[in-house]
């Protein structure tokens, strides 16, 4: 799908995106009502629509909810363009390249543990797009209601431009930087960081460094919000100012920009005669945001006992059913391990949800590190009610270990868990990068069972 003609990734490039990236300002804030102008009087002043719109832009919004949703779900934006969206020609079919969509109904649902290594190397000329490549996933794109599980590598930047009608995509970063221009503006993630493109908004991704490779969610359902806090409070976990919006910025392009627009689970491209990231002011709360996973504030206990994963929600889609999810994205941060005469590390459990894991660097305190184990670009796939927890080496530690406060700050985890089983896509199911023999982890985990009389 891509080449010489539609992406580009010269060191020059490289250079050039990085020293913009590095130079951004954002607005501050999940979920508000955030404003920002690129020239200054672009933005109405007391309205959304005026007859004539400021500098001679057009004005047209983005509903990211229904327009009758309860105001606490409504997310809409005001975009303030160059030339209104529907001022394009026809999309036609185009090649989907590794990417699929659900329903996923090619192979059957598999209880079994499985665990996959990073993804080959991309071929030269691999943008983002061309890179992505699913694992799995549940639901319908035509029910708006599921996920998906991408992976993308990638080594050179798209002149394209890409949106997503199915759903928003999370973007998790595990190797190399990117920068984002989106219709509203331009983010900055590293490794570590992640980036959230909410439904329908175009961007264009250009990596930093010279390969880019991490995770995707795509999330068909309810938008991402930050997780409730009940007792714990009215701070904590994902703090809403530690998220950065963009700020606005636009491009005058006159001249062919291919827009590929992902739509009940096929790619559809039009070549528009001008660059549609021509926003100049924008307000609202359909945005996108960049957020920094180190800034999670982690909980945990300072007692005893593991608690539930759940406590590391950075963020999550609800479903119809409160607290269920459709999908919640999960991190393992850094943090101080001090439970007394605790297991410490994730106990054995099976799990009505099913659980995706990645990881972003470092190793997972519930598995050996290293070649062939769970290693950083690789990822475990735990379908609903399979059995797992720590490997053998692990349990063994932790059972011996002698139980002083302990630091993990070695690695950075990640889970999307939903409610729904993962199937997998055959690319994924038959992949190379599968590996064989994932249960034996869990062999040799020996009975210490004594019965006292
Ligand atoms: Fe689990």
């Amino acid at each position: 799908m891509s080449d010489g003609a539609t992406a580009r990734g010269s060191a020059t490039e490289r250079e050039e995106a990085r020293k913009t990236a590095e130079g951004l300002e954002h607005l501050s804030g999940f979920g508000n009502e955030h404003s920002s102008e690129a020239v200054p009087g672009a933005l109405p002043v007391g309205r959304n629509s005026p007859q004539r719109a400021p500098l001679g832009l057009y004005a047209e919004q983005l509903s990211g909810s229904a327009f009758t949703e309860p105001r606490a779900e409504n997310r809409r934006s005001w975009l303030y363009r160059i030339r209104p969206s529907a001022a394009h020609p026809s999309f036609t079919r185009t090649g989907n390249g590794a990417l699929r969509s659900a329903p996923f109904t090619q192979t059957v649902p598999d209880p079994n543990r499985l665990r996959w290594n990073p993804l080959p190397d991309p071929d030269e000329g691999t943008d983002f797009l061309a890179g992505l490549w699913t694992l799995g996933g549940n639901g319908d794109v035509a029910q708006r209601s599921g996920m998906a599980v991408h992976l993308y590598h990638a080594n050179a930047s798209m002149r394209r431009v890409f949106s997503d009608a199915d759903g928003e995509l999370l973007i998790v970063p595990e190797r190399g930087g990117l920068l984002l221009r989106t219709e509203f503006g331009m983010l900055h993630v590293e490794p570590g960081h992640v980036a959230l493109i909410p439904r329908g908004v175009r961007f264009r991704v250009e990596p930093l460094d010279e390969t880019a490779r991490g995770y995707v969610c795509e999330n068909y359902g309810a938008a991402f919000r930050l997780p409730d806090l009940g007792p714990i409070g009215a701070n904590g976990l994902a703090n809403a100012r530690d998220f950065r919006a963009p700020v606005a910025a636009y491009e005058d392009v006159e001249g062919p920009v291919e827009v590929v627009n992902k739509f009940c689970g096929n790619l559809w491209a039009a070549t528009y005669d001008h660059s549609p990231l021509d926003v100049v002011a924008w307000h609202g709360n359909h945005v996108p945001y960049a957020y920094d996973l180190r800034r999670f504030n982690v909980m945990g206990t300072i007692s005893y006992d593991h608690p539930d994963p759940s406590i590391f929600t950075v963020l999550t889609s609800p479903s119809d059913t409160p607290g269920l999810a459709g999908v919640d994205f999960v991190v393992f941060a850094p943090r101080w391990l001090v439970g007394e005469d605790t297991f410490r590390p994730p106990y054995f459990h099976r799990n009505v949800m099913s659980e995706y894991m990645g990881l972003i660097e470092g190793a997972y305190d519930a598995k050996t590190a290293g070649k062939g184990g769970f290693v950083p670009g690789g990822g475990s796939l735990h379908n609903m009610m399979s059995a797992h927890g720590p490997d053998r080496e692990t349990f063994d530690r932790a059972s011996a270990a002698e139980l002083r406060p302990q630091k993990i700050d070695d690695g950075l985890a990640f889970m999307f868990e939903t409610r729904w089983p993962v199937s997998l896509t055959p690319q994924a199911a038959r992949a190379e990068h599968l590996q064989q023999g994932y249960d034996d982890v869990w062999r040799g985990l020996e009975r210490h069972f004594r019965p006292l009389h």
